[in-house]
């Protein structure tokens, strides 16, 4: 058992998810939320780099369960934090599905505006 009951993680510093949504803001978003149910103790909530899965974020990842979420809205926290990290129900609706491994998708970097800078797959 981990030192958590639940342990989330948000890309806030890769090449692309802080540019498809506030993951800054997530992440305070959802330590305001735990800390007013009294459950900041138990749920942590990371800042973390890429996940190697640019441009299907912004990524959250909920351990765990080992439960991946992709394109996650600000409007989406509330129901992760109540479904998943207080009730133990993932919300399937927004799960990730992906092959295994770095699935970074450079079409998304693209429309964006963003070049891919590294990451364990960079070539050359
Ligand atoms: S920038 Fe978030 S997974 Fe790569």
């Amino acid at each position: 058992m981990g030192q958590y009951r639940r342990h989330v993680f948000i890309c806030t510093t890769g090449d692309c998810c802080p540019f498809q949504g506030e993951t800054e803001a997530y992440v305070a978003h959802l330590r305001k939320r735990l800390a007013e149910r009294g459950l900041a103790k138990e749920i942590r909530v990371n800042r973390s780099g890429c996940f190697s899965q640019c441009g299907h974020g912004p990524m959250v990842v909920v351990y765990p369960e080992d439960v991946w979420y992709g394109g996650v809205r600000m409007e989406d926290l509330d129901e992760i934090l109540l479904e998943h990290l207080v009730n133990g129900r993932p919300v399937e609706r927004l799960r990730y599905k992906a092959p295994r491994g770095p699935n970074k998708d450079p079409l998304r970097y693209e429309k964006i505006g963003r070049k891919p800078t590294g990451g364990p797959e960079k070539k050359g």
